[in-house]
Formats: C-alpha cells, sequence, structure tokens
C-alpha cells in the first residue's frame, strides 16, 4: 500500500490515526479536510511533510473527491460533523456531510475501485440500561438516538449496500468513546481539563450516572489499520476496550489528578435524549483479527491527556472561550 488518503484527518481521530501511520508504516498520507471549526492545522504539525500532505477541501465535492480516491490505494474516511450536542441544536451539516459525504466518497470507489475503510461509532446502537449485562455485538440492531448518531447510521447503511449492490471493497469499524491528545474542547473530558485550567467550573450533565464506554485513540489507530490490513471485505468490526465508566466517576478523577476538590463542579441541564450506557463487546474483532488494546489503564492515560492539554495550552486556548460560550447560551 502506497499512499492512504485520509478524510478528516485535521480533526481529532483522524489526526492521531495520519501520526499512527507515519510512525508505523512507510506509506504517504493525503489529508482531505475542509477544516471546520473542529479542525486543527497544528494538529498535523508534527507530520514529516515529505510524506503528508494537507488538502483543504469537502468530502462533498464530486469533482475533487474522485481525483484524490483515484490517485489514492486506501481511503480511511473519518470526516464527519461528530459532536452529539451540535447536533441538536442544527442538525443539517450532519446530514450533509455525514450522508452526502459518505456517499460522495462511495460513488469515487466505485468508480476507481479503490479500498474504503469507513470509520463509525457504537452510537448507531442506541443505547442500553446501566443495569443491564449486555454489551453491544455485530448482531445487535440499529437504534440510533440523536442526529449526530442517526447519520451516521444512516453513513454505515449506505457502505453496506455499496458492497452488497456495487462490490466494492470496503470494511467498517464501530468504536466507542475515545480520548486522547487533539480532541476538542467541546467534548467532555478535555472540556473539564480545559475548564480547570482556564479557573472553569467542570460542567456535568444531570447526575453524571450516564456511562460511556473509553479508549485511548491510540489503540482506535491500531484498531483501524488492523482492519484496513486484515480485515475481509464487507465486515463491520467492533472497537472497545473495555472501558466503561461513570461521567461523574470520570469528572472525580480528573478532578483528583488535577488536585481540586471532588465536590468543585456544576451539575447543568441534561442532555435531551441523552444515551444512558454504551458498552462495546469486542470479542471477534480481538479473536479473529488478533489485535488488542494496550492503553487500557484509564487513570494512567487521563494523566498523560491531562499533562498534554497542560503543555498545549497553545493549542486549545484559541476556541475555548468560543466553546463556553456556545453551551453557556443553552444552559450547559
Ligand atoms: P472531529 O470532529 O474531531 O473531526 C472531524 C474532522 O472532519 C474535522 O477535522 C473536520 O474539519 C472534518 N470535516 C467535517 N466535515 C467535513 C467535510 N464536509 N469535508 C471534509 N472534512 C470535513 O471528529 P472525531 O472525534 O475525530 O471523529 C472522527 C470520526 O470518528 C467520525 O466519523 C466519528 O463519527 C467517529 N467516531 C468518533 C468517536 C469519538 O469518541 N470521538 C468514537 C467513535 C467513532
Ligand atoms: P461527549 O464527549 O459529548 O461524547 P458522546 O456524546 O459522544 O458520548 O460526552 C460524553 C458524556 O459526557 C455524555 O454522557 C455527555 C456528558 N457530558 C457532560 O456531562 N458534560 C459536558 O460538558 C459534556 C460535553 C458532556
Amino acid at each position: 500500500m502506497g499512499q492512504i488518503l485520509v478524510t478528516g484527518g485535521a480533526g481529532f481521530i483522524g489526526s492521531n490515526f495520519v501520526h499512527h501511520v507515519l510512525e508505523h508504516r512507510e506509506h504517504s498520507v493525503v489529508v482531505l479536510d475542509s477544516m471546520t471549526y473542529a479542525a486543527n492545522r497544528a494538529s498535523l504539525d508534527r507530520a514529516d511533510p515529505e510524506r503528508c500532505r494537507l488538502v483543504e477541501g469537502d468530502i462533498c465535492d464530486r469533482g475533487l473527491v474522485h481525483d484524490l480516491v483515484g490517485a489514492a490505494d486506501a481511503v480511511v474516511h473519518f470526516a464527519a460533523e461528530s459532536h452529539n450536542d451540535n447536533s441538536l441544536s442544527d442538525p443539517s451539516p450532519f446530514v450533509r456531510t455525514n450522508l452526502i459525504g459518505t456517499f460522495t466518497l462511495l460513488e469515487a470507489v466505485r468508480a476507481t475501485g479503490t479500498r474504503f475503510h469507513h470509520i463509525s461509532t457504537d452510537e448507531v446502537f442506541g443505547d442500553l440500561e446501566l443495569d443491564d449485562p449486555a454489551k453491544f455485538t455485530e448482531q445487535t440492531p440499529y437504534n440510533p438516538s440523536s442526529p449526530y448518531s442517526s447519520t451516521k447510521a444512516g453513513s454505515d447503511l449506505l457502505v453496506r449496500a455499496w458492497v452488497r449492490s456495487y462490490g466494492i471493497e470496503a470494511t467498517l469499524s464501530n468504536c466507542s468513546n475515545n480520548y486522547g491528545p487533539y480532541q476538542h474542547v467541546e467534548k467532555f473530558i478535555p472540556r473539564q481539563v480545559t475548564n480547570v485550567l482556564s479557573g472553569i467550573r467542570p460542567k456535568l450533565y444531570g447526575e453524571g450516572k450516564n456511562v460511556r464506554d473509553w479508549i485511548h485513540a491510540e489503540d482506535h489507530s491500531s484498531a483501524v489499520l488492523t482492519v484496513l490490513e486484515k480485515g475481509r471485505m464487507g465486515e463491520t468490526y467492533l472497537v472497545g476496550a473495555d472501558g466503561e465508566v461513570d461521567n461523574l466517576t470520570v469528572l472525580r478523577t480528573i478532578l483528583r489528578l488535577m488536585g481540586r476538590p471532588q465536590d468543585e463542579f456544576d451539575h447543568v441541564v441534561d442532555r435531551p435524549g441523552h444515551d444512558l450506557r454504551y458498552a462495546i463487546d469486542g470479542t471477534r474483532t480481538r479473536q479473529e483479527l488478533g489485535w488488542e488494546p494496550r492503553f487500557t489503564d484509564f487513570e494512567a492515560g487521563l494523566a498523560d491527556t491531562i499533562k498534554w492539554y497542560r503543555d498545549h495550552r497553545d493549542w486549545w486556548e484559541p476556541v475555548k472561550a468560543a466553546t463556553e460560550a456556545k453551551y453557556a447560551a443553552v444552559g450547559q
């Protein structure tokens, strides 16, 4: 494999994936990213310019997408509108990018025969009860709750239909909640960490009983590369690291690691339709592909992530005030 086209490679998980590929393989990488509010050029600063090129463009741009897909040996498709809260206040870019954008890529893949890997989320399955022993498996029916998760579910179904109807060479992966460096400060963990660093009280939705299944972005990257190299065509792989923790516990761990009192946060208005619990059963992926997560000590991963935000204030400070103003406008 020579050249990988990474859509959304200036965003959180995409940029982590680009660095992972450059470090562990010899491929060159072309990033296609429209540089929305969620992107940051600085996330790619440490990438070798000889091996990594950023093309600023939209995945809905048919001509551009056709040319870039045709020139690549494989496409890894991360680009998306990715934040549930934003999808509740304005769903329209979610429908456009997640559905039309994925459709545009699939049509280019159909025309050029390029290998395609689609990145998705466990949120397509909806949520689980807090006391349910079950986890999501490849057999769990799709039942998304929000505009974000429903557009991701729709994009997954488009990929599966293009595999079945047109025989494109594609795989899919559905991963649980990621954390790590380069994550936008609108998301739960970086928001609370940068709140503490900015002297703002952390904000917990509701009682904080909701459970998320955390995985380090580095483990997600190694899983995606494994699926790209070893996955069976047309298959969906669930990716998780057995990292279930409720939001209150995550927040209290952050406060403890940052030397702040356990009650130094505000309960704010809950998210409408807030999914209760996500949990991935990744057994099949691990057994079939021999992939294992490496960053399974969540507290150590959180401590490293806190250090990264402490050391990279110039990366997040320019967007912090606007992000908090957006939340304040809806009481969060
Ligand atoms: P992100 O919001 O940090 O990054 C998304 C990137 O896509 C940004 O750089 C943005 O500029 C780009 N983009 C958006 N619209 C575009 C368009 N029309 N054309 C080109 N580029 C565009 O998101 P993320 O958290 O890194 O998520 C990446 C992918 O992983 C998404 O598909 C998401 O659904 C999936 N995912 C995320 C998580 C998570 O915990 N964050 C978990 C599982 C799956
Ligand atoms: P988020 O990072 O938005 O990811 P997702 O909605 O994809 O799970 O939120 C993670 C959890 O944290 C979710 O249950 C909502 C909650 N949350 C808060 O309690 N406070 C916050 O400020 C944010 C942004 C999220």
